[in-house]
């Protein structure tokens, strides 16, 4: 069968880049490679960077689950909210907790009683993004209640920015030093990872890395920055490429509409490509009329609305033939520009091209 659209993952690049990181801030390294790593395939990279790796950090337990159930032996910590009724499989698979409220601190005492098996949590405070945690005044009360209970090893205590790659830092620096003051309050526990960076914090924010343990990176394991000013910030590998075939050629007069909606109508005689990948495959609607791919270093240019499967692009004057290869995104910050333009973040972009029909190809 040939190939349609698809991502080139190197993954030598990735370990290249944990690797830069991990000497930029000498910190303990903890890979986010929940939703199957930013839609680039979860235990393929995972398997391949442990060895490089201190710890994973995944949404949910089923994530965890599949590291655990695919060999995975470092440490694995769900980062997310869950169920009590998820801590016993947790528990069973020396799997680390986020622990900040009752309802799980009671389920983990009972699968304690239960099984007597040990639990792993990292305590979470909520310093101002306000999605989960506790504030810092009820953390120390709270953590004198769970290490009162034998059977739970709290290996952390974490915090995560709302506003970590603002060129304003004033609300990151608040929630730092709240999270500094915090530690205060418990400085007596020893607990041995205390961490809250994440990508952007660790380019825009030193404090974030310097003096903790550990960081949490997603999004710069693919050398992908979030705001303009930090592109590039520091010098990272690029291991995605995406790439789709021309599917068919058409010579059009001028004056044709192209695609749905009719938001496109040729000025003159052109070529147009139909390019074999759509918004199912991960390329957002939005950049209709509003982006490029390359064809042999050429950009040509999106033409009309991006449908669910195809794609049109202008290829006008160029000797373009049907099976050829355009290039979606590389090493010229295309995921960036594509969130910039739909005013969203490259998290979300790449998660799109998560899409199972976009195949990825993994590059040892
Ligand atoms: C709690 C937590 N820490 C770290 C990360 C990694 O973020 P980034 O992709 O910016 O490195 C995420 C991802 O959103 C997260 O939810």
């Amino acid at each position: 069968m040939e190939r349609r659209a698809w991502i080139e993952v190197d993954i030598k690049k990735i370990i290249k880049n944990i690797e830069i990181i991990k000497n930029y801030t000498g910190t303990k390294f903890m890979a986010c490679v929940k939703g199957n790593c930013y839609g680039m395939g979860m235990y393929k990279i995972s398997k391949e960077i442990e060895r490089y790796v201190d710890a994973f950090g995944v949404a949910t337990t089923s994530e965890a689950i599949e590291l655990r159930d695919g060999g995975i032996r470092k440490p694995v910590l769900v980062m997310g909210p869950i169920l009590p009724g998820d801590v016993e499989v947790l528990m069973l698979n020396n799997i680390s907790i986020t622990l900040f409220n009752e309802e799980i601190l009671k389920a983990i005492k009972s699968v304690i009683e239960k099984r007597n098996i040990a639990a792993s949590v990292h305590i979470k405070v909520d310093t101002g993004l306000g999605r989960i945690g506790l504030p810092p005044e009820k953390i120390p009360a709270f953590i004198e209640k769970v290490s009162s209970v034998r059977g739970i090893q709290i290996d952390g205590i974490f915090s995560h920015f709302a506003t970590a790659g603002w060129k304003d830092k004033t609300y990151a620096k608040e929630q730092l030093d709240k999270f500094n003051r915090t530690l205060k309050s418990i400085e007596k526990v020893n607990i041995p990872l205390k961490h809250i960076a994440n990508s952007p914090s660790i380019l825009n924010i030193p404090e974030s890395y310097k003096n903790f343990d550990m960081i949490r990176i997603g999004l710069l394991l693919f050398g992908v920055y979030t705001e303009k000013y930090l592109w590039r910030k520091l010098s990272l590998q690029r291991p995605l490429k995406g790439y789709c075939r021309v599917l068919y050629i058409k010579s059009v007069p001028a004056g044709t509409f192209l695609s749905y909606g009719l938001t496109y109508r040729t000025k003159k005689k052109s070529q147009i490509a139909t390019a074999g990948i759509g918004y199912q495959d991960g390329l957002r609607r939005g950049l209709s009329n509003n982006f490029h791919f390359l064809w042999k270093g050429h950009k040509v240019k999106i033409v009309g609305n991006i449908c669910m499967d195809q794609t049109l692009i202008d290829v006008t004057g160029k000797s373009v033939k049907s099976g050829d290869i355009l290039q979606i995104f590389g090493d010229n910050l295309e995921i960036e520009e594509m969130a910039e333009i739909l005013q969203t973040t490259p998290q979300e972009i790449l998660c799109g091209f998560g899409s199972e029909r976009m195949e990825k190809i993994y590059k040892l």
